[in-house]
């Protein structure tokens, strides 16, 4: 039986089904732990967390609640402004909430920052940021990560929600891309 497609544009695989399952299931009982009694809600970022999101959440056996919000960059994503346009916000307070952000990949940092600046003016108790995969090369803007599953190289990766174009988010794994796909003349 031939493959689908999609897995044909991975170069590499760099995080397997298996280990995105057993660090997951350790981040969610740190957070289950921590959090036993604050009944957190756990804020993401359309599109591309919420795999993760799922995932963890269901890795957490103590009451929560969660909120979704999706943002978009002004301009090309090379121009690195930091300026964030909300296109979708919080459904509900978080005023005097314990806030988790729970995002896929801290490249830059510049999108949480602004997030967190965003937050913070809304009155949460506490907020504190959980991500699966820390990209710590290019970062511009410094980032308290209190949770972080994987620190990864400065390679651009899809799968587990992540995509390119909006493809690969439903790979079950995090591979890196093969440059061919988006330089076609690099191979
Ligand atoms: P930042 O503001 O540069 O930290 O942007 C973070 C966002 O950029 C993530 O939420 C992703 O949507 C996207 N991103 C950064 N690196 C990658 C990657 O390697 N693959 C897919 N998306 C990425």
């Amino acid at each position: 039986m031939s493959e689908p497609r999609i897995h044909d544009d991975v170069e590499e695989v760099l995080l397997t089904h298996e280990q995105i399952t057993a660090r997951v299931a350790e981040l969610g009982a740190q957070l289950a732990t921590d959090y036993a009694d604050r009944n957190p809600v756990l804020v993401s970022v359309l599109k591309g967390s919420i795999i993760f999101l799922a995932d963890l959440v269901r890795a957490m056996d103590v009451p929560l609640a969660i909120d979704l919000m999706e943002v978009s960059s002004y301009g090309a994503a090379t121009e690195s402004s930091g300026q964030v346009r909300i296109l979708k916000d919080l459904s509900g307070s978080i005023e005097g909430r314990h806030v988790i952000v729970v995002e896929d990949i801290i490249d830059t940092g510049l999108t949480l920052n602004y997030l967190l600046r965003y937050l913070e003016d809304r009155g949460p108790a506490s907020i504190q940021v959980c991500c699966l995969l820390d990209k710590p090369a290019r970062r511009l803007a410094s980032i308290e990560i209190d949770y972080r599953g994987f620190t990864i190289p400065d390679r651009f990766v899809i799968g587990y929600g992540l995509d390119y174009d909006e493809r690969y988010r439903n790979l079950p794994y995090i591979g890196v891309l093969r440059p061919s796909v988006y330089t076609p003349a690099a191979e």
